[in-house]
This record gives structure tokens, sequence and C-alpha cells, in this order.
């Protein structure tokens, strides 16, 4: 034995066989700046007051994250019946349990083998519900979807990586570039990073709502020919952090922009349920697309949706889809094939997406409840983003667009010169110092907006819209008390 072990470790080493210089490059300088420093050290605060030290607050108020349930919303009952019902199918004889709950649940059984969820799905999404994805597609936009168009997912994330992973090589001896704007959600820097693909950065107009504009896409475009291949752009709509929602005229342009530069579009519309401005509709591309004819409609396009948004939140439960038109067929069956290979969404997560897709209709049994709860979480949301928006612009120093949807506010700060100074003196960048100092003197967590791309020479932050209306009016006043004193301190 002791010549067992004698001989094992004179062969083994200490030597790691992966280390900091032999990782894959690509994670290393991947960043993610909504669970980045301030998120971390806004942990750290909260453990610190667990441990009894004293600060100038009771909380940590972490609106730097759009997860709904985080910030103490309800879930929606008849999604979490159905959920209930697909995972101890028991309860089908539980007379509680309203009826239309169970057809859905026999329906999701019905379509995994062994009548139970714990047994393995098709990797593009359990059938049923992927056929209800496409009623709810086409009800939403009144054109005809396709099954084989539909693909379901473990959350957006999963269904962005798998969209962009097909874009992953050299044309003419050039990396990918794919339009992304600024600000961004940095899942897609991220991503870009990590597999070396180029983003290609189009700003959009603060000064006009955050607005998409066709001459910057040109710029844009026009600059990245030099270094990379354009092949795809992305438009988040509403958008995340900027919470502006297009208008139908805005996505016709930029279908054309895509069209005349042969770009595939990757739309991602998680924030479709949330639009607050009643004076904003939401458009998918898909159906702008289809209603603009020949030869638009036959642009590439991936639509990406979630059930961690809108009015049910469900961000734990990692479910989405995508609908993919206009592909080259020899390319979906690659698709499907890298699907099958690489991905496969928790059927719990699949089950969350039916109960969004397929909701009680008028005169069934859950509707009446099922109507109140979404509207009532809709209602409380748009209230929350003016709520937010009217703090920040009754600030000195501070400028806010509407917020017309998705879950956040981008808050332009003015920072006086004396700010930026003594941020430059600690080796930060501003937003990242008046971030940095609203955590530790007031303990509200937000992203500063260096995190998601901003003009050079602006500052932004963002904070999401979230925290229930009673933490939000707290919020909002220790933010105006310490804005102000912060402002005076830096005159
Ligand atoms: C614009 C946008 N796309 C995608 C996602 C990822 O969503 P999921 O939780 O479904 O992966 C988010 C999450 O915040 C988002 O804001």
């Amino acid at each position: 034995m002791g010549t067992y072990y004698r001989t094992f470790s004179s062969k083994s080493s200490n030597k790691k066989s992966l280390t900091i210089d032999t990782l894959n490059p690509g994670i290393k300088i991947l960043e993610y700046a909504v669970r980045g420093p301030i998120a971390i050290r806004a942990s750290e605060i909260e453990k610190e007051l667990q441990k009894g030290i004293k600060k100038p607050f009771n909380e940590v108020i972490k609106a730097h994250i759009g997860d709904c349930h985080a910030m103490g919303q309800t879930p929606i009952t008849f999604i979490r019946q159905v959920l209930a019902v697909v995972s101890w199918p028991k309860l089908l004889d539980n007379p509680e349990i309203p009826s239309d709950v169970k057809f859905r649940a026999v329906e999701i059984l019905r379509s995994c083998a062994g009548y139970s969820i714990g047994s393995y799905p098709c990797p593009l999404g359990v059938d049923v519900i992927r056929n209800h994805v496409v009623c709810y597609i086409e009800k939403r936009d009144g054109h005809p979807c396709n099954l084989d168009d539909v693909v379901l997912h473990a959350g957006a994330k999963d269904g962005i990586q798998a969209v962009l992973d097909l874009f992953d090589a050299d044309v003419d001896g050039k990396r990918p570039g794919i339009m992304c704007s600024i600000p961004q959600y940095p899942l897609y820097s991220a991503i870009f990073s990590k597999q070396n693909m180029t983003m290609i950065k189009y700003y959009l107009n603060e000064d006009k709502n955050w607005s998409l504009e066709i001459p910057e896409l040109e710029r844009a475009i026009e600059d990245a020919k030099k270094t990379c291949y354009p092949r795809a752009i992305v438009v988040i709509n509403p958008g995340n952090p900027t919470g502006q929602v297009l208008t139908r005229e805005n996505i016709e342009a930029v279908i054309k922009f895509a069209y005349e530069n042969n770009l595939f579009i990757l739309a991602d519309e998680v924030y479709q349920h949330n639009i607050y401005d009643k004076n904003c509709k939401f458009f998918s591309f898909k159906k702008v697309l289809m209603e603009m004819g020949e030869p638009y409609n036959k642009v590439e396009l991936a639509s990406i949706m979630s059930t961690s948004k809108g009015y049910m939140g469900e961000c734990g439960m990692r479910g989405g889809y995508s609908e993919v038109i206009n592909l080259d067929p020899d390319v979906k069956a690659m698709f499907f094939k890298s699907l099958y290979a690489l991905y496969t969404p928790s059927v719990l997560g699949q089950a969350c997406l039916d109960a969004i897709v397929n909701p009680p209709e008028l005169g069934e049994p859950s509707y009446e409840l099922f109507s109140k709860e979404k509207e009532a979480v809709l209602q409380s949301l748009a209230i929350r983003a003016k709520m937010v928006t009217d703090t920040f612009n009754n600030l000195e120093g501070i400028s806010c667009n509407p917020v017309q949807g998705a879950m956040y506010a981008f808050p332009k700060i003015n920072l006086p010169p004396k700010a930026i100074e003594k941020a430059r003196s600690l080796g930060q960048s501003p937003d990242v110092f008046y971030t940095r100092q609203l955590l530790e003197e007031t303990g509200i967590s937000v992203v500063p907006g260096s995190g998601f791309g901003q003009k050079p020479g602006t500052n932004h932050f963002r904070t999401t819209t979230l925290p229930l209306p009673e933490k939000l009016t707290e919020m909002l006043q220790r933010f105006k008390e310490f804005h102000e004193s912060f402002m005076a301190k830096y005159k």
C-alpha cells in the first residue's frame, strides 16, 4: 500500500493542467456587468450587515438585476399550478386544482415519454408546447407560423447563444461582425468576447429617447467592413437597459437595412409583454417583416422570447423559445443538429413557457384570477417605471428618458469635474465611482453605465424598476439624499 502511494505521488505533480495562462482567452476577457464588482460588493455588504457591522442603512436594495421574484413579485397562480401538476401528477385528483390547469398538465404529460417530465425531452422541445408557441405567435402577429421554425430553449440566453454559434466562421478571411446597440445587454458582448467575434457597435440616440437611427447603422457598418465581415444585427425591443419601444416604421427601416446589407436579424423580444406607455405598441419583427412583403419577407430572422420577463418573471424556470425563419434548409439542418448535440431545455422550464403561451381563455375557470394577477403586475410595473423616471428627472444633474417598456431606467448623470477628478485619482471610471459611493452609503446597488456601453465622455447607470412600491419609495428617497449630498460635496 505504502509503495503504491509513494509511486503514485512521485508520478503526480502539483501542477494544474488548467492555469490562468492556459485558460480559454475568451473566458478571461468576457465581462458581465450585471453580476460584476458592484453586485459582488452588494452581496458582501449584505453579509456584513448580517454579522452586525453598522452601516448607514439596514438593508441592501438590489436594483442591479432584472430578477422580479427576487424583488418580491408573487408568482402567477395558474403558472405555478400547471408546474405543480406536471411535477406531481397525483394532484390531478385534487378537487382544488381547476380543470383547465389539469387539462394543460395532462396534455404536457402525454407528450412526455413515460408520462413523466423526468424523461428526456426532444432537444427541440416538447411537441405539444412547441405547437402552443406556434398558436401564440400566430395569434400575436396574425400570420402563419411553422412548427418547424420554433425551438424551445432553457431561457433566452441559450437561444441567443445557439443562434450566434451559427455565425462563428471567417468569411473572406475576416472574422464575423455582429451589429449590436450601445448601450446593450452585456450577454451579447460576453458572447462576442468568448468567441472572438467583432461587435459592431451602433449607438442609440439618447437625445431622441434612445432611437435607433439608420444613418448610425450605416456609419457603423461602413467602419466595420475594414476589419470584419458584417453578418447579423441584434435589436433588443423593448430595450434593455434603455427602456424604449421601437415604432413600426423604425422596425421597417431596420429590416430594409438588413436586407440591403445581407444581414441576419436577431430580434431579442423578451420584454414583449412589458409596454407601459399608452402611445407605444409592441410589433414583432416577424409581423412587420411579413407585412412588408417581397423581398423583405425573405430576410433571415430569429425572434427570441423568455419566461423570465413580462408579467411572469419566472427567471429560475429557464424557459424560452426562438422562432427562426427564412433559414437556408441546409443551415437549418445544421442548426437542429447543434441543438440536438449541445442543448436540451428542462421540461419544467418548457411547461412554464406553455402556461404563458397557452394561458386560460375567457370562460375557463382560471381566466379571471389569471387576468387579475397579470394586469396587477403590469399596472404596478408601469407605476414604478414612472416613479423612477419622475424622481430622477427632478434631480439636478440627472436626466432620464421615459421607461416606455422593459424594466430598467438608464439615466445620465452629469458629474461635476471634481467628482471626475476624484474618480480618476482612485483609478476608477466616474460612473463606477458614483455607483460604488451610492452602494456604500445607501445600500442601493445599480450597474455603472460602462457595463452596457455609453457614448465616450458620458456617464450613466442602470437601475431596475423592480423593487415593490414601498421598497421603491424608500430606495428613491435614499437615492435622492445621496445624490444631493454627492453633488454638493463635489461642487
Ligand atoms: C434583453 C435580454 N435578453 C435576454 C435575456 C436573458 O433572459 P433569460 O433569463 O431568459 O436567459 C435578458 C435578461 O435579462 C435580457 O434582458
